[in-house]
């Protein structure tokens, strides 16, 4: 029997991030090959003629899955019983900015569409934040959106993960599916910590760990390190624009592992609300290696933080702390 549609969210919908998402998600990129979706496509009035455009687009490409748009720049209406909602929207970071410059422009988008997805979205409702400061927008929808349980909101480090990922596989030439379990801490900023202490590589002779494999403590510790926490600004400077069809393809690879689950003896990273697990200070949304099972994540427990580690794992909690407070204040003006 033909599943039930699933309604999903994307705010920004005309921007970059949201023209490379939807038609992923009308693909079931997202929530698999064989799951119906209804798009719900929310952009400001400025963008309204090229929202309008991207939901001819969808239609023109009559995808199979879609079974239904709703384009509009009515936030309730965008909201009204989805069960998926993909934050994209906002204002992005430009070239030479620090992420703080877009803090205050952000927060209050969060704090209004947070009281609308209270009200509005389906009451199990799942919530990636992508748009930028995407742990503090986080933490801003969840504190302003009481009603929604805080395992529910999310942000978006998926896109740090497989970037770490991309870096170790071609650093020994293997292909990027044969490595796993790195882990992204923290802020998805350039002070977030990739770290590879319980990566491996899937080999010819079995699973072996990354630190085994290169020995290069100097980069693992040095470039490595500050390729994946630089790799955002280096896409900027590139193309000019932010990155999109990867932010776009890693938000798929968030909510198909949370709803559908990780592979066994995988983990992902997410940013999740902190229990204060390896001593991150609760009450930040903070990215931590994560496991799901139906539909819910467990933050993987007891893995080993050396000195270093520990000292990045607290660095990016201290921003984090910052933000927040900052956050708060630009609420406040
Ligand atoms: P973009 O400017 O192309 O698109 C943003 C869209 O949001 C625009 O269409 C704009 O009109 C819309 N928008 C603005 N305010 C809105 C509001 N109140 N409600 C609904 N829509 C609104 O930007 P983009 O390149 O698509 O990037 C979107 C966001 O994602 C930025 O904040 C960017 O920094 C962030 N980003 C995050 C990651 C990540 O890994 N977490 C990666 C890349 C980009
Ligand atoms: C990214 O990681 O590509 C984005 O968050 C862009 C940015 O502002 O760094």
């Amino acid at each position: 029997m033909a599943k039930d549609p699933v309604r999903v969210l994307v705010t920004g919908a005309a921007g970059q991030i949201g023209y490379a998402l939807v038609p992923m998600v009308a693909r079931g990129v997202m929530l698999g090959p064989d799951q119906p979706v209804i798009l719900h496509l929310l952009d400001i009035p400025p963008a309204a003629e090229a929202l309008n455009g991207v939901k001819m687009e969808l239609v023109d490409a009559a995808f199979p899955l879609l079974k239904g748009v709703v384009a509009t720049t009515d936030v309730v209406e965008a909201c009204t019983g989805v069960n998926v909602a993909v934050m994209v929207g906002g204002f992005p970071r430009k070239e030479g900015m620090e992420r703080k410059d877009v803090m205050s422009k952000n927060v209050s988008i969060y704090k209004s569409q947070a009281s609308a997805l209270e009200k509005h979205a389906a009451a199990n409702v799942k919530v990636l934040v992508v748009a930028n400061p995407a742990n503090t927008n986080a933490l801003i929808l969840k504190e302003f959106a009481p009603s929604i349980p805080e395992k529910n909101i999310t942000c978006l480090t998926r896109l740090d993960h497989n970037r770490a990922l991309g870096q170790i596989s071609e650093r020994l030439n293997v292909q990027v599916s044969d490595v796993k379990n790195v882990i992204i801490w923290g802020n998805h900023s350039s002070t977030q910590y990739p770290d590879v202490n319980h990566a491996t590589v899937k080999t010819p002779s079995g699973e072996k760990p990354v630190r085994a494999l290169i020995a290069d403590d100097a980069w693992l510790q040095g470039e490595f390190i500050t390729t994946v926490q630089q790799r955002g600004a280096a896409i900027i400077k590139a193309r000019k624009l932010s990155s999109a069809l990867s932010a776009a393809s890693s938000a798929c690879d968030h909510i198909r592992d949370w709803v559908l689950g990780t592979p066994e003896g995988t983990w992902v990273s997410m940013g999740v609300y902190s229990d204060g697990s390896y001593n991150v200070p609760a009450g930040l949304i903070y990215s931590f290696p994560v496991t799901c099972r139906n539909g819910e994540w467990t933050i993987v427990q007891g893995l080993s933080v050396d000195e270093f580690s520990r000292k990045k794992l607290d660095l990016t909690a201290e921003e984090l702390t910052e933000e927040k407070a900052l956050a708060y204040s630009c609420l406040q003006d």
